[in-house]
């Protein structure tokens, strides 16, 4: 694939769900992966959008910096910049959950609560019914079990073209670190890296994706 001439999109962060005026559901994300993809893929090409929720990095200056704060912003955010020749590489960690009610005011203490929550929109899940023959989808995969088999179910159903799947276990912990252990799957290749700095990962996978061709979906 050629990088330099297509737009990137890179999301990274972890989304936040607000449940009152204080409070939030959201997740360990750090957002170092995205990042280095950004700061990496700069050094080819400077149209890069990158789309982010909570990071604790700090944010590389040479890119068009969005940030949104819930799943259904992220949503808006990459299908307005989702152009026909767009390389999608979906690093953030989307909160599957929101509560079905959100109260405006700061909810008070009391013996037990009970809060209900509903479904997000699954991003990539949505955004496959507008992918082109030339987008190339990437997404990224924590398992705490079965790693291959559900990240390929996750590569199948979200109609992506790269899976990064990656175990969180004693071993493994890749929120917030700088390294991680992950097994990068397409629809005819399985390559296992030992565990290594996220920013060395990411120079493997753009490696890879110079070689990788479009696919056209099924
Ligand atoms: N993702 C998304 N929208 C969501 C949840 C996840 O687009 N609501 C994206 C993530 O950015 C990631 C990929 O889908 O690139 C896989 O995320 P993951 O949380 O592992 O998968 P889920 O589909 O949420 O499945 P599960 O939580 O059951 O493992």
């Amino acid at each position: 694939m050629n990088l330099n001439d297509r737009k990137i999109i890179i999301t990274a962060g972890g989304t936040i769900e607000p449940i009152d005026a204080v409070r939030y559901i959201g997740n360990f994300s750090s957002g170092k992966m995205g990042i280095a993809f950004v700061k990496n893929l700069l050094k080819i090409n400077k149209n890069i959008v990158l789309i982010h929720g909570n990071i604790t990095v700090n944010l590389p200056k040479a890119s068009r910096n969005i940030y949104t704060q819930t799943v259904r912003e992220m949503y808006d955010a990459v299908r307005r910049e989702l152009t026909d020749n767009t390389l999608l590489i979906m690093t953030a960690a989307v909160s599957d959950f929101k509560v079905k009610t959100f109260k405006k005011k700061k909810i008070k203490k009391q013996k037990k609560l009970v809060l209900e929550l509903i479904r997000t929109i699954d991003i990539l899940k949505k955004l496959s019914k507008y992918k082109t023959k030339n987008n190339f989808f990437i997404g990224f995969a924590v398992e705490s079990s079965n790693l291959i088999k559900n990240a390929k179910n996750k590569l199948n159903r979200k109609k992506l073209d790269m899976i990064i799947a990656n175990p969180i276990d004693d071993k493994n912990n890749p929120f917030g670190s700088n390294y991680n252990k992950v097994t990068i799957i397409t629809k005819d290749k399985i390559i296992d890296l030992k565990r290594m700095k996220k920013e060395a990962i990411v120079k493997k996978i753009i490696r890879l994706l110079k070689e990788e061709r479009t696919y056209e979906i099924s």
